[in-house]
């Protein structure tokens, strides 16, 4: 008798983690910009991410934020529990994060990094999930666009756990796996 299967397996994300290093890559061919992880679910897909980069010049910074609400529902205003270093004055930032759900995260750590001064601030998110968008963001590159659920593993938790996960997995039988979307695809 087989399980339940992944929404996406460790094989399928791994092969997307190399894609979006080589579409970083390309986008920025000289010098790459400060990488800021977004604490804590960004911690796997930034790790994965910047190995595949294969870039010695790449800088790792961490940010972390959060937003009150129970174990699935994000709501209210973002806060910094780790502010972004204020070094990246100046600076070409990306941002990694896990998902941009409602978008408010992303929407306030974007005019956080514009306060500090930064030159530029783009985000590399693993998912880009659409269904509870509060506020229109632009996501620069996007692993994998998902229309609704909730999602676990890979960085990803639910009340803190299931971050340990290799493959994601959806609480939402009624989702299915999405199509790989490039990130040029996106938003356009
Ligand atoms: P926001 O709603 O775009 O501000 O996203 C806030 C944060 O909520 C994300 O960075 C995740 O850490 C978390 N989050 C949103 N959707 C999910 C999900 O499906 N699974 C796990 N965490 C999520
Ligand atoms: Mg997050």
């Amino acid at each position: 008798m087989s399980g339940p299967l992944p929404f996406l397996p460790a094989e399928r994300i791994a092969a997307r983690v190399v894609e979006l290093a080589a579409e970083l890559s390309a986008r920025w061919p000289g010098d790459f910009p400060r990488c800021l992880c977004v604490l804590k679910g960004g911690f796997i897909f930034a790790a994965d991410l910047v190995r595949a980069l294969g870039r010695p010049d790449v800088t790792v910074d961490f940010v972390r934020v959060a937003s009150y609400g129970d174990a699935i529902t994000s709501s209210g205003a973002p806060i910094f529990l780790v502010p972004p270093p204020a070094d990246l004055a100046g600076q070409d930032v990306l941002v990694i994060e896990d998902i941009v759900d409602s978008g408010l995260s992303w929407a306030a750590l974007k005019a956080a990094l514009g306060d500090l001064g930064v030159k530029s601030a783009a985000i590399c998110c693993l998912v880009d999930k659409r269904e509870r968008r509060l506020v229109e963001v632009e996501i620069d590159f996007a692993g994998f666009v998902v229309e609704r659920g909730f999602l676990i593993g890979y960085g990803l938790d639910c009340a803190e756990k299931s971050r340990c996960l290799p493959d994601l997995w959806s609480l939402d039988p009624e989702t299915f796996a999405p199509e790989t979307r490039d990130a040029n695809a996106i938003d356009s």
